[in-house]
């Protein structure tokens, strides 16, 4: 199985194109939603950060206290060490495993922070959904309740864009409106199947 992975900053679109391209029958397999699943009562990942960061981080009723856990790792780069240490392997594990159950020429990653863990490697092809930062800006305040500068941090936190941009082997170009998006995946996905064979 060929394997595309489709990175970016925040609010570039990602999800966005991760949409497009499920409308065209690929397959999509999202970190996020493999993060939050096993960060969920029960998921794999909750008793060992129940067990090596500490209890305090799981609620009464079960669930992972995301906003105490969140504000722990902001502050210690320690602890967000050991957070990364079990959730980066545990999420890689269970994209190989669904892909293991995948039959298609290709499938779309959608993996956030690729980059970020150094995952290069893990696929075939990496495809960066780019704008410029006054966009993700935009985009974000508009999507989130966030303010400008909390943005701004989180965009500094991340690969930056030029270091992104000479790491793609594709790049889409989300600047403009959804039409010329859809344009740009349609295109991908006839690059995708002929390199796919
Ligand atoms: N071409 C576009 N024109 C206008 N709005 C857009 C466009 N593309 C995406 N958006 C909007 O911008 C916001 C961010 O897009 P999206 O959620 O797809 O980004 P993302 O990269 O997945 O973000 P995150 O990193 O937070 O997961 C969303 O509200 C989305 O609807
Ligand atoms: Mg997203």
């Amino acid at each position: 199985m060929y394997k595309v992975g489709l990175t970016g900053g925040i609010g570039c679109g990602k999800t966005t194109v991760a949409n497009l391209f499920k409308q065209l029958a690929v397959p999509i397999i999202d970190a996020d939603e493999i993060a939050h699943a096993i960060v969920s009562p029960g998921g794999i990942a909750l008793t060992q950060i129940s067990q090596k960061l500490g209890q305090m981080y799981i609620l009464p009723d079960g669930n992972l206290d995301r906003s105490k856990l969140r504000e722990t790792i902001f502050n210690n780069a320690e602890k967000k060490s050991q957070l990364e240490k079990i959730m980066h392997p545990l999420i890689y594990a269970e994209i190989d495993q669904q892909l293991s159950k995948l039959s298609a020429p290709y499938a779309i990653l959608a993996i956030p922070l690729l980059l970020e863990t150094k995952m290069q490697r893990f696929v075939d092809h990496i495809l960066v959904i780019d704008c410029p930062m006054e966009v993700q800006i935009n985009r974000v305040e508009l999507r989130d309740k966030l303010s400008a500068a909390q943005i701004t941090a989180i965009i500094n936190s991340q690969v930056s864009r030029t270091e992104r941009l000479a790491q793609a082997d594709s790049l889409i170009d989300n600047t403009q409106d959804q039409d010329q998006l859809s344009q740009q995946v349609n295109h991908l996905h006839k690059q995708f199947l002929t390199q796919a064979q």
